[in-house]
C-alpha cells in the first residue's frame, strides 16, 4: 500500500490487518519512535472538526513531525495553482500528504502527480470516499460484533451526497457483512446503487429498522446541494430522525453510529444522540487509532 485513496482496492485480508492495528494501538501503548523523522502535512480544503485533529494527533503519537497546512494564509489564495503548492510542498521534503479536497478525485490526482515518493491519504474527497471513516466504523462496529456475517445494518441519511456511507459499504461488504439498508426520502438516495455493493434501498425508516443490529445516521449535506432541497428540519426530523420510539424498532442492544457532525433534532434525537447505545464518542476515539495504523502501514518502514 503506497497511498490510501479508497478502500475499493483492499481485500478482506489488508481490511483485517489494519483494524487489527488500529485495535493494537488502542490497547496498548504508542511506539512513540515509529514514525520519528517522517514528515506529515495535513492540507484541508473543507472544514473539519475530527478527521484533522486525529490525524494530528496520530502522527504526533507516533512520533512523526506534523505540520497543519494553513490554506487562508497560504499562497493558493493568491492564485497558486494546486499542482505547484503541491510540488513546493514536495520539495520540502514531505513523507505523507493527508488531503481533503470538495472535488470528487482530487487526492487521486495529486497521487498521481507528485514528483517524490510522498504517500497521499485521502481524508474525504467531494461525495467520493472517506477511507479512513470507513476503516473506524468498520472498527467500531467490530468492538461489539467479532463476526461481521450476519450483521444487519441501517444507514439513514443524505446518502446521495455521502462519502462516509461510500466507503463504509465498501469496507463492510468487504467485510462480509449481507444485509446493508439505506434509507432516505427519495431526494437522498443515489441515482444508482452501483457505488453501493450489497445494499437495499427503501424510503421507510421504521421498515428499514427492524431487528437491525447497527444504525448509522447521517447529516444533510447542504453544503451539497441547493438551498430549494433543503428539507424543513421538523418535518424531516419526524420522518428520518432517529429517537426513543424507532430505536426501540431495532434490536435491543443495537449500536447507534454517527460520524459527526451531529445535528441535534434533525436526524438525530439528543436523547439517543447521548444515551446508552451511541457510540459515537468511540467513532471518534477509534478514528485516532485507525490513522494511526494508516500512518504506520504507509510510512513505517519495515524492521
Ligand atoms: C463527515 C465528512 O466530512 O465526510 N465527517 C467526518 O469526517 N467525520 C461527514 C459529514 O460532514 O457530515
Amino acid at each position: 500500500m503506497h497511498h490510501l485513496l479508497t478502500l475499493e482496492d483492499l481485500d478482506r485480508a489488508a481490511l483485517t490487518r489494519l483494524l487489527d492495528r488500529a485495535e493494537h494501538f488502542r490497547t496498548h501503548a504508542a511506539p512513540r519512535d515509529l514514525l520519528a523523522g517522517r514528515t506529515v502535512l495535513t492540507l484541508f480544503f473543507e472544514p473539519s472538526t475530527r478527521t484533522r485533529t486525529s490525524f494530528v494527533l496520530a502522527a504526533k503519537r507516533l512520533g512523526a513531525d506534523n505540520v497543519n497546512f494553513d490554506l487562508s494564509r497560504s499562497s493558493t489564495v493568491k492564485g497558486e495553482s494546486l499542482l505547484d503548492t503541491l510540488h513546493t510542498l514536495e520539495a520540502m521534503r514531505l513523507d505523507a500528504l493527508v488531503v481533503r479536497h470538495n472535488e470528487n478525485g482530487m487526492p487521486a490526482y495529486l497521487a498521481r502527480h507528485a514528483n517524490t515518493g510522498v504517500a497521499v491519504v485521502n481524508a474525504g474527497d467531494g461525495t467520493h470516499a472517506h477511507p479512513t471513516q470507513g476503516l473506524l466504523d468498520a472498527l467500531t462496529i467490530r468492538q461489539r460484533h467479532p463476526d461481521f456475517a450476519n450483521l444487519r445494518i441501517a444507514i439513514c441519511g443524505d446518502i446521495r451526497h455521502s462519502r462516509v456511507t461510500r466507503s463504509d459499504v465498501r469496507a463492510l461488504h468487504t467485510l462480509g457483512v449481507g444485509d446493508i439498508r439505506l434509507c432516505a426520502p427519495r431526494a437522498m438516495l443515489p441515482e444508482s446503487l452501483d457505488a453501493f455493493p450489497g445494499c437495499t434501498a427503501s424510503e421507510d425508516f421504521d421498515a428499514a429498522l427492524a431487528d437491525v443490529d447497527v444504525v448509522m445516521m447521517l447529516r444533510i449535506q447542504k453544503e451539497r446541494m441547493a438551498a430549494a432541497q433543503f428539507p424543513e428540519a421538523a418535518d424531516y426530523h419526524a420522518h428520518y430522525g432517529l429517537d426513543a420510539r424507532r430505536l426501540a424498532l431495532a434490536k435491543p442492544d443495537c449500536q447507534v453510529l454517527h460520524p459527526g457532525p451531529i445535528n441535534r433534532g434533525i436526524e438525530i434525537a439528543p436523547d439517543v444522540a447521548d444515551g446508552p447505545q451511541s457510540r459515537i464518542l468511540d467513532q471518534v476515539a477509534n478514528g485516532v487509532v485507525v490513522r494511526m495504523a494508516v500512518l504506520a502501514e504507509l510510512l513505517a518502514t519495515p524492521a
